[in-house]
């Protein structure tokens, strides 16, 4: 075909790609069986390539229990039968490459699911050769630093196992023993399995749970140079095999523990950007965005070849690890005052409700994600405005069937397990009626509507908002937030609104800025001067303005 798009490794393509998270199981059922499936995917390609994605991410697809949504694997070689093939995962890699769309896998390096071969032969048999593929201890006592993440559900990182006779590791559920990164065949094992995948196809991955490979006496077991070693050998083979593929770092740490698994370039590609998360909430919720500015100061730039993954929301809870006690307690109380919303420290909420179900500050915070340099993963849903479901266990909530009609099952059948779909729907506001792809896609206005065309916009800029560069502006006003965005040929100014009332300012203009502004996003009301641009933004808005650069010319701010 030609002038049909392809999915280039070209260079840095991931720098500007906005990406998409797929949990399979929620998102399509093609044969009707209650669960979401590869070929469900493959269907819904066009939504994606409509809505301008340029990557996806499948969560874990791999043979589960599904304990713990996937992320407990039986075999790292196969795709579970609820969710089809390798033939299917074939086809949707060759249908999404033929649309431009990379394809990530999710790669699960910590932990296996109880239920796995190497688990069950290593508690037999103390000679097995699996035995050292995990981690035994008669007492329990070891590594005692180390913090129990999923804690409203597990005491402890050791539990006992009558058949192997010892206590053994879990950083994560009980179903879920921890692998021995001590033992060279796990990391040569883990190696295969990258190799597996990404021989069929796969883009890259993003790598869970990175920081808790190592343990070590008297340490907090986590991010240790281990650690770092693991991950940068899986780079190289990578970077030798596979030119191009990309390494995407689920590191849940503080910034000073967050940026070094970039490794100066040589490590992952990406990092998902937890640090600046809860403060993009907790700035709406305080009307002052002064905080973010911190942030991004303290991790802009990345090295060379790199950029952050930003998020809004993914598949697990809103994680509060990363602020002081006093910031989390101010963050529940603005987003997590019902107390069924709190899990493990964090809230279990969807994107729209915490937003108070405003379009309008969704896409504010959908563009600001997308005009930071480095790049947006989108979670499946937010783009419609999907709600949460209280009612769930755990993390299910924020999981139920992606909204593609108005009907309650949005493609999913009467077999499908309760936890994905139950008649009762908490918030009528969100539930598929009030919001589906199906309505939303030709509706002008819709929010669907407003994220592709912020998505288009974003996309036919690459050098504007590519990924280097970003000065910081002095609005005149507290509670906006502004910034240039500086290409060859033009500039964006960015400015949007933390709080929740109208507020004017100034922002200074080159003399050498002749032309513009051009309204490309949002809405504001603008006065051009000779030397600054008033403006009006409304409570919780934004706006992308157009700018010619003089060749002269300087940009002002910092
Ligand atoms: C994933 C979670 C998962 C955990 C254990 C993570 O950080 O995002 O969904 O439960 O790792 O694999
Ligand atoms: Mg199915």
């Amino acid at each position: 075909m030609p002038g049909a798009p392809t999915a280039s490794r070209a260079p840095g393509w991931f720098r500007t790609a906005v990406f998409y998270e797929i949990p399979v199981r929620s998102f399509y059922d093609s044969n009707g069986d209650g669960v979401g499936d590869l070929p469900g995917v493959t269907a819904k390609l066009d939504h994606l390539a409509d809505l301008g994605v340029g990557a996806i991410w499948l969560l874990p697809f791999y043979r589960s229990p599904w304990k713990d949504e996937g992320y407990d694997i039986s075999d790292h070689f196969s795709v579970d039968p609820s969710l089809g093939t390798l033939d299917d995962l074939d086809r949707l890699v060759a249908e999404a490459h033929a649309r431009g769309i990379r394809v990530l896998g999710d790669l699960v390096t910590n932990h296996v699911s109880i239920d796995h071969p190497w688990f069950q032969e290593a508690r037999r048999d103390r000679g097995s050769r699996f035995r050292s593929w995990f981690l035994w201890s008669d007492t329990g006592k070891e590594f005692s630093r180390t913090r129990v993440i999923f804690r409203d559900f597990e005491v402890k990182n050791w539990s006992w196992d009558e058949t192997a006779g010892q206590y053994y590791f879990h950083r994560f559920y009980a179903s879920q023993p921890d692998l021995n990164y001590d033992s060279p065949e796990v990391r040569a094992e883990m190696l295969r399995v990258a190799r597996f995948w990404l021989a069929r196809g796969l883009d890259g991955f993003r790598c869970d749970a990175v920081p808790y490979l190592y343990k070590r006496e008297g340490t907090r077991c986590q991010s240790l140079p281990e650690v770092h070693r693991f991950f940068h050998e899986l780079r190289a083979m990578m970077d030798e095999e596979h030119p191009g593929t990309v390494l995407v770092a689920e590191a849940n740490q503080s910034i000073p523990e967050t940026v070094p698994y970039f490794g100066e370039g040589s490590e992952f590609q990406m990092v998902m950007h937890f640090p600046l998360m809860p403060n993009l909430f907790l700035a709406l919720g305080e009307n002052d965005p002064r905080r973010i500015r911190h942030v991004l100061r303290a991790t802009l730039p990345t090295p060379r070849g790199s950029g952050w993954a930003y998020f809004l929301r993914n598949h697990d809870e809103v994680t509060l690890e990363q602020v002081s006690d006093d910031e989390r307690e101010m963050f529940l109380w603005l987003y997590g005052r019902d107390p069924r919303t709190v899990i493990h420290g964090g809230i279990r909420r969807r994107l729209a409700p915490m937003l108070e179900g405003d379009d309008e500050t969704v896409a504010m915070m959908i563009a600001f994600s997308l005009s930071l340099p480095g790049a947006m993963f989108l979670y499946y849903g937010d783009e419609i405005g999907m709600g949460d479901r209280l009612d769930l266990p755990d993390r299910d909530g924020v999981r139920t069937p992606m909204q593609w009609t108005a009907g309650t099952n949005g493609g999913f059948s009467e077999a499908t397990p309760e936890r994905l779909v139950r008649p009762l729907v908490l918030d009528p506001r969100y539930a598929p009626a009030a919001r589906n792809v199906e309505d939303q896609r030709t509706r002008p206005g819709s929010l669907l509507s407003q994220v592709r065309r912020l998505v288009q916009v974003y996309s036919a800029h690459p050098s504007e908002f590519g990924p280097d560069g970003i000065h910081f502006v002095e609005p005149g006003s507290s509670t906006v937030f502004a910034f240039w965005r500086v290409g060859t040929a033009r500039r964006i100014l960015c400015l949007y609104n933390f709080g929740r009332e109208r507020s004017e300012g100034t922002v200074p203009l080159d003399a050498g800025l002749t032309l513009g502004p051009d309204l490309l996003a949002g809405s504001a009301t603008l006065s051009r001067r000779p030397d600054g641009l008033d403006y009006g933004l409304g409570g919780r808005r934004f706006v992308w303005l157009g700018f010619s650069a003089s060749p002269t010319g300087r940009v002002g701010g910092d």
